[in-house]
């Protein structure tokens, strides 16, 4: 019997629709006695834009129009769908998952759904599960959701990071498939690292206990990022008996435009293989691959038959990447 594979077969992502430019931002935070400029963002970060959600829109309505137009994409109802996995940090609620929400909203009912929770690597971390669901008969068709609001989670008053994020969402329809599809998975953490990227807040007693923005040593996650993804990109090329060459599109965690060139360089790939959507999207954690690889369908760059390397880091530590056909 041949193996069953998992297979991408649509992709779909929404922003909400209040864009925010550097330039806006820098005068808001001026408003606030907050200095920062328009230079120092693009030069750090390659950031000039990102969307960010009104304040009663929760991930869930992100990711709703997202599976929506992966769906439609993929020539899918929502009926025909038996998994859901949203990959997030900012749920809509402490429980039930965003995925229950997002079922529910898309008018779904019975099939299994729960979210993951990984940061910025939470997109790699879902597929994974969902191409080894797929793989051993658990699920035919499955919704891979990434989706943020971490504008929610950002401390207004900390320049240092509340520059760098936005809110949005990105969809996947994985189907199984006799012909791969996914053809490598590699994924990492070590908690060790989990003072550098943390919200370090919860919930206790109806309360807030401890601090529920989001704290991050830039520099330590800058340093640590280049090295992982290297070695997960290197692993599942090996994995998957491919090379370096093999790669048409690099889909890397839109976090910073010089760890993007880091790791392009690393990998030996010209920057115009390397999808980039920062400049316009901010870093919008879990959200960010799937936003990214919906615009490299959507603008004609991916077509079908390629080659796609995604790769994710974040909070945790947690790394990943995911080698793929499309
Ligand atoms: O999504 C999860 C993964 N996250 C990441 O990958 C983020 C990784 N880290 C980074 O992208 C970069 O470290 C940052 C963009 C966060 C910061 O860039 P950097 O080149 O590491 O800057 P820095 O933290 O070393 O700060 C340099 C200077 C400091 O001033 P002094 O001490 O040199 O006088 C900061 O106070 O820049 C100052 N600074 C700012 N200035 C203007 C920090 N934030 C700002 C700001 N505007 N928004």
């Amino acid at each position: 019997m041949s193996r069953r594979y998992s297979r991408i077969t649509g992709t779909g992502s929404h922003l909400p629709p209040r864009r925010v430019t550097n330039a806006d931002l820098v005068a808001e935070l001026a408003a606030r006695g907050i200095e920062t400029s328009d230079d120092w963002i693009v030069e750090r970060t390659g950031i000039r834009a990102r969307h960010l959600a009104a304040p009663d829109v929760p991930a869930s309505d992100l990711a709703v129009p997202a599976a929506r137009a992966a769906l439609a994409a993929a020539g899918r109802e929502p009926g025909d769908i038996d998994l859901i996995i949203v990959a997030t940090s900012t749920p809509d609620m402490v429980f039930p998952s965003t995925a229950a929400i997002v079922q529910h909203k898309l008018g779904m009912a019975g099939c299994p759904v729960f979210d993951v929770q990984a940061v910025c690597s939470g997109f790699v971390y879902a597929l994974t599960v969902a191409d080894a669901l797929i793989a051993n008969g658990t699920a035919n068709r499955a919704l891979v959701i990434g989706a943020e609001v971490f504008s929610r989670i950002l401390d207004w008053s900390d320049r240092t990071t509340c520059v760098l994020f936005g809110d949005g969402a990105g969809a996947v329809v994985l189907e199984a498939s006799d012909q791969p599809g996914i053809l490598a998975t590699d994924l990492h953490a070590d908690g060790k690292y989990v003072d550098i990227l943390c919200v370090p807040g919860g919930v206790s007693g109806g309360q807030v206990l401890g601090d529920p923005l989001l704290k991050m040593d830039g520099q330590a996650v800058f340093k640590l990022a280049v090295g992982v993804l290297d070695k997960a990109a290197r692993a599942v090329l090996a994995k998957a008996g491919k090379t370096e060459a093999d790669i048409d599109w690099l889909i890397p965690h839109q976090a910073n435009l010089r760890i993007m060139q880091g790791t392009a360089k690393k990998l030996h790939l010209p920057l115009d293989k390397v999808i980039v959507t920062v400049h316009e999207h901010g870093n919008t954690s879990a959200a960010s691959i799937p936003l990214a690889l919906d615009h490299g369908v959507r603008s004609g760059q991916i077509q079908a038959g390629q080659t796609l390397l995604l790769e994710g880091v974040g909070g945790g530590f947690t790394w990943g990447a995911v080698l793929l056909n499309m």
